[in-house]
């Protein structure tokens, strides 16, 4: 168990270089199977997600390296189609794999990924996409076997709910199928635009990646390429609402600004100053934060659901009462009794929080639920007065690269044992 000890109440000042995206770069590296060569991988946060994806890449006979944010991955002998069932539960998103090792040796075993910490986390989207593709799916024996003889065949599906993974993994396995693939209803997310441009630059031929139409033309083959993954917007929302919770003035460099669209209104009805330029965010916070009002998470281009625990903890020492409706996940409000343990006024029901800020929080032992989750805790550590313990069995690790160094960095007391 990992705990972070948090000496709070002090503001956040100075600059931040953001890490890489960790949903950018798991698809990424999953693509890299598609290659049967040798891909090199820039800006790839050293995260544990990144690490069990490698280590997946590594069980299906790549070969594999990953030093200073670098991952070299070698895919010319990764004849491997099956995925153990821990590396596969380890990660939430190792459903990924399904149409990666399909494209590449039309045969995939895996076990199911299982629920996760934010509710259910089906695939029904993903299964169903792949059996149109023309694979055969066995998923009655407690793993999911897929077969697709001499090779999938592109086709039109219509997704029903934009589903990020879902749309990756359709993205993967039409690459390198016969004809073309037309995804409607596609998830518009940054991530989907990183995965094919990086298909792309290996050769793949997809276009419309971020809007509503993808449609990709398989190809025969794909070649390695020199790729650097985009940075991670979620991260920056994180040290964002950290320094104006916390009344402080920071810079986030090498960020795309626009991938931040969603949120930044939110910074300024919170009465923060924002200087916003294409690659860095400068936000400058009030001494105490007015409330940021209604906040209702939907797909990209909407409010990403992975904000809200950020935007909810910097709302709960705000002026005043805010609003949240999650509507991606159905359980992504766990955190909030850590919220609350520290002092926080907020109360859930069903998929609406609403918050009432308070002037001050206050340290205690709190425990991590999930990975966002966990950073809006590290954000009330930050604003309590006292000593916050955030103890944490992994998640934090799973997303952000090096959190208590930068945080420190930046003027706050964080230790991490
Ligand atoms: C991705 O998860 C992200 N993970 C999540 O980030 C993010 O919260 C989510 O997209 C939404 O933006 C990665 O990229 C690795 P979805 P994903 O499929 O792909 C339902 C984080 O903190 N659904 O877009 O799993 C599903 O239950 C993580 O970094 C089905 O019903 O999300 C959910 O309600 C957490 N059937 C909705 O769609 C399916 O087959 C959206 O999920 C697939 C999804």
């Amino acid at each position: 168990m990992t705990e972070y000890h948090i000496k709070g109440n002090n503001a956040l000042f100075g600059e931040l270089k953001l890490q890489g995206s960790k949903n950018a770069s798991l698809p990424i590296l999953a693509a890299t199977l598609l290659t049967g060569s040798r891909s090199v991988i820039h800006n790839c946060p050293d995260l544990s997600d990144v690490r069990q994806s490698i280590n997946i890449l590594s069980s299906l006979g790549c070969e594999c390296s990953f030093e200073n944010n670098t991952a070299i991955i070698d895919s010319s002998n990764a004849d491997g189609v099956m995925i153990d069932d821990e590396l596969m539960t380890s990660m939430r998103s190792s459903i990924i794999y399904l149409g990666a090792i399909l494209a590449r040796n039309n045969r995939a075993v895996l076990s199911y990924p299982g629920g996760c910490e934010l509710g259910p986390r089906p695939i029904d989207l993903h299964l169903s996409a792949i059996r149109r593709m023309g694979a055969e799916i066995d998923d009655t024996r407690g793993h999911i076997e897929c077969s697709a003889g001499n090779g999938l065949t592109g086709c039109e599906i219509v997704l029903p709910i934009a589903s990020v993974g879902a749309t990756e993994n359709i993205i993967l396995a039409a690459s390198l199928a016969k004809g073309r693939t037309i995804i409607r209803n596609a998830a518009k997310e940054p991530e989907i635009v990183d995965l094919a441009s990086f298909l792309n630059s290996c050769g793949a031929e997809i276009s419309g990646a971020g809007e509503v139409t993808v449609i990709i033309d398989g190809v025969k083959n794909l070649h390695g390429t020199e790729y650097s993954v985009q940075p991670d917007r979620i991260a920056a929302a994180t040290y964002l609402c950290a320094a104006a919770a916390t009344g402080g003035n920071i810079r986030v460099n090498d960020v795309v600004s626009s991938h931040l669209l969603p949120v930044l209104e939110y910074y300024s009805n919170a009465g923060c100053k924002m200087n916003i330029c294409e690659s860095s965010i400068e936000l400058s916070a009030p001494k105490r934060l007015m409330p940021v009002g209604v906040i209702k998470t939907r797909e990209y281009p909407g409010f990403p659901t992975d904000a809200q625990p950020l935007f909810l903890a910097m709302s709960s020492v705000s002026k005043g009462t805010s609003i949240f409706e999650e509507n991606i996940f159905n359980s992504r409000y766990r955190y909030v009794d850590g919220l609350n343990k520290l002092g926080a006024n907020i109360s859930v029901h069903d998929s609406v929080a609403v918050v009432k800020g308070t002037d001050t929080l206050y340290g205690a032992k709190v425990e991590v639920t999930d990975l966002r989750g966990g950073a809006a805790l590290i954000i009330g550590g930050l604003c309590a007065q006292g000593e916050t313990v955030v103890c944490d069995s992994g998640h934090i690790s799973r997303g952000y690269e090096k959190i208590s160094e930068n945080l420190n960095d930046l003027g706050a007391e964080i230790t991490r044992y």
